[in-house]
């Protein structure tokens, strides 16, 4: 008995460790979203199930060599069969909302994910902003009325921060956010691409006619999802010499962790990403002021641990670096909300462990974790600490 308490009041204790943030400081449920988000791909499986085509993921992850752990998505976590029991457990966490978007690019938008020209991927996503005009016309005018739904999009929104205190290291930060969500955003809600790009890109970077500019400005984006993770150090590559490749600033900022071997933030379990909560509230207010304080959401945050195949449930269960991660971020998008951006939701990536594209099954982002090989959901502590902190029942520090 003593050991159960023992173990109990740790548990407790972890839980409670990072709780700097609670629910309260959020508006009500009727009006914030909390939610857990995954996608198809990576958690479906389903492969040639419900006459479904194959993605070009499906055709991809089936050419050797090209998934690190050589998996591919095929049964994935089975949400196609256990969505029902996977709903079950957001239930359980006291979510009011799911995020779940359709598998990535089919045959009209081509080749969009592994192009290696260096064009096609900017015919691609031009192709993606005409297809998403199209699509909120085709609700708009036949949809809207009956179904009354909203329509944003969500992209990846990457922070970024000058490695030094110079100008052409802050001009290469304003470059690489073009790059980002202005690429997709700024010709819908603001008429065309950023500056930045046409001046890099000239006549790579596709143009839209006035028809085209006009319809897209109709479309008139209900709100804005941001997927946010990480903040990583840019240098510039223009105007000094840099021993990197000067693509667009993307590709010169992930691997610049460090500014005089302090690293910009705690390393997670995806080489990728780094923990720098402070990202998200820079992230938002920069969004804020760049459209007119458009409603947004955070579609994605979330927190991955590193696995290899002989680990087991029990050795991800304690994820407090996960709950650190999490509560970290929430802190400062309610510090960016306090300064009056107008944020109406939150999710986290993901429910539950799944496929992480080319990386395979190796970096784990679920609040439960997921056995591949038996498919069981074991919930991860931070799964209670998610629970707890929609009750509201998390005490500050
Ligand atoms: C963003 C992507 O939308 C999602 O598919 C991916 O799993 C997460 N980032 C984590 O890398």
């Amino acid at each position: 008995a003593a050991l159960w308490l023992l173990l109990l009041f740790s548990a407790h204790l972890l839980l409670r460790r990072a709780s700097a943030i609670d629910r309260g400081q959020f508006p009500p449920p009727t009006s914030f979203l909390f939610g857990t988000s995954t996608s198809a791909y990576q958690i479906e499986g389903g492969y040639l199930e419900g006459k479904k085509g194959l993605s070009n993921w499906d055709v991809y992850t089936h050419k050797q060599g090209t998934i690190e752990d050589g998996s591919n998505g095929d049964i994935a976590a089975d949400h196609y069969h256990r969505y029902m029991e996977d709903i079950e457990l957001m239930h359980s966490l006291g979510v009011n909302s799911y995020r779940f978007p359709p598998g990535h690019c089919s045959k009209p938008y081509g080749n969009c994910a592994f192009g290696n020209s260096s064009i096609e991927p900017y015919i691609v996503g031009h192709n993606m902003i005409l297809s998403h005009a199209n699509a909120v016309s085709i609700y708009r005018n036949n949809y809207q009325e009956t179904q009354g739904g909203y329509i944003g999009i969500a992209v990846a929104a990457r922070w970024y921060e000058p490695l030094r205190n110079t100008t052409v290291d802050q001009l290469a930060v304003e470059r690489a956010i073009s790059f980002n969500v202005p690429w997709f955003l700024d010709p819908i809600i603001l008429g065309d691409y950023p500056a930045e790009m046409r001046k890099i890109l000239g006549p790579t970077l596709p143009e839209f006619t006035l028809k085209q500019k006009k319809k897209l400005h109709a479309t008139k984006l209900d709100f804005i999802g941001l997927n946010h993770y990480s903040t990583w150090y840019l240098k510039d590559c223009i105007f000094s010499s840099c021993e990197m490749d000067p693509m667009d600033g993307d590709a010169r900022a992930l691997s610049l962790a460090e500014r005089d071997g302090v690293p910009i933030g705690k390393q997670t379990g995806a080489p990728f990403f780094y923990d720098v909560p402070h990202g998200m509230e820079k992230v938002v207010m920069y969004y804020k002021q760049r459209y007119n304080n458009t409603p947004t959401y955070i579609t994605e945050n979330g927190y991955a641990q590193a696995s290899n195949s002989s680990m087991t449930a029990k050795d991800f269960t304690g994820d407090t670096e996960r709950i650190d991660y999490i509560s970290g971020y929430l802190t400062y998008l309610v510090s960016a909300m306090r300064k009056g951006a107008d944020v109406r939701g939150y999710f986290v990536w993901s429910i539950l462990d799944d496929f992480e594209w080319t990386s395979g099954y190796k970096d784990r982002f679920g609040l439960y974790h997921v056995d591949f090989k038996t498919q069981k959901r074991t919930p991860k502590l931070s799964a209670e600490w998610f629970r707890e902190f929609l009750k509201g029942s998390l005490v500050s520090r």
